[in-house]
């Protein structure tokens, strides 16, 4: 290991979005840890940045988000490793048309899009904290978030009315004010270290996700030309993990490589504390 080697943790790396930026990490030097929960889609995805970057560093860490168990086995298997996290990027995620549980109980969309990543942040916490003197954490939110007035506290688990883009729009603006409290716990921790925290829209990228739903179909065929790459989807997430012009920036929401205002119910800090306080509940 050279001390100038870099290292990314990455979600959901074996297609769309998290594949494109797994690609460009890679030819950018970073050795990265990718998570996903199939083998082969894992293999073919090595062979895919292999092809384009000989030599690339990649280690698997397989799990199911869907499972917080597999997220403790993921947060194990990595820190057995004794590697720093330069790179922490929270990109995972799906969009179900139905209500469908993961193995703890929860509504897939919290569980996979929100509680998992909430988890393996927590267990990786201290080494977030220590390590090297710099860290990013990237998180790909949505523009979806805006399907939702408020962050529904009252029913997470969607055990009342389910809508798929009201699950959906709450686990992405989850994800937004987990960004913005995320931030401050580190920083109480770790004082002297440079943190750059943000959270990303992609666009409309044409990848699987929402395929299943009609309505994703549908929108997927009419706005065919205005779709964007995976790598195009990607690159506003790269720039908070590479950009040096946003170094020591935290809890920014960004599209385009610019930072958005917020609506005012995603900027609502009682609503994050609580977010944050009944998420490691449910996931202690
Ligand atoms: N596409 C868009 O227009 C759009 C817009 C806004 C935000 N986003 C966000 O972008 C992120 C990436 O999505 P994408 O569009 O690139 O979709 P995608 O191509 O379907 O990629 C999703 C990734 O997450 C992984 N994943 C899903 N469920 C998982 C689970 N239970 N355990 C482990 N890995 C799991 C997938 O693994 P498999 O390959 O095994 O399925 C895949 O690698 C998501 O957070 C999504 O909400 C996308």
């Amino acid at each position: 290991m050279t001390t100038s080697q870099r290292f990314c943790l990455l979600t959901g790396a074996t297609s769309g979005i998290g594949q494109a930026a797994a690609l460009s990490l890679a030819q950018q030097g970073y050795e990265l840890f990718l998570v996903a929960r199939s083998e082969a889609k894992a293999s073919a995805t090595s062979a895919l940045i292999t092809s384009k970057v000989p030599g690339a560093k990649i280690t698997w860490l397989i799990g199911d988000l869907a499972k917080l168990d597999d997220v403790r086995a993921i947060a194990k298997a990595f820190l057995s490793e004794g590697k720093s996290i330069d790179l922490l990027w929270l990109n995972a995620g799906l969009c179900f048309n139905k209500r469908v549980l993961t193995t703890d109980g929860y509504e897939m969309m919290l569980g996979v899009n929100h509680l998992a990543p909430f988890l393996l942040t927590d267990l990786l916490f201290e080494t977030l904290c220590e390590g090297r003197n710099k860290t990013r954490v990237v998180v790909t939110a949505s523009g979806a978030y805006r399907a939702v007035k408020a962050l529904n506290l009252d029913d997470m688990n969607y055990e009342s009315e389910f809508k798929t883009f009201n699950a959906y729009g709450n686990s992405k603006l989850a994800n937004i004010m987990f960004t913005k409290v995320l931030p401050q716990k580190l920083k109480h921790a770790a004082p002297d270290k440079t943190f750059t925290i943000n959270c990303f829209h992609p666009g409309f990228v044409g990848t699987g996700i929402g395929t299943q739903i009609w309505l994703g179909k549908v929108l997927m065929a009419a706005l065919r030309p205005f779709i964007r790459s995976s790598a195009k989807g990607a690159e506003t997430g790269l720039f908070l993990a590479t950009d040096p012009s946003v170094e020591g920036k935290c809890g920014g929401y960004y599209y385009n490589c610019e930072e958005e205002e917020l609506l005012p119910h995603a900027r609502d800090a009682a609503a994050a504390e609580t977010l944050w306080a009944k998420s490691m509940a449910m996931v202690s």
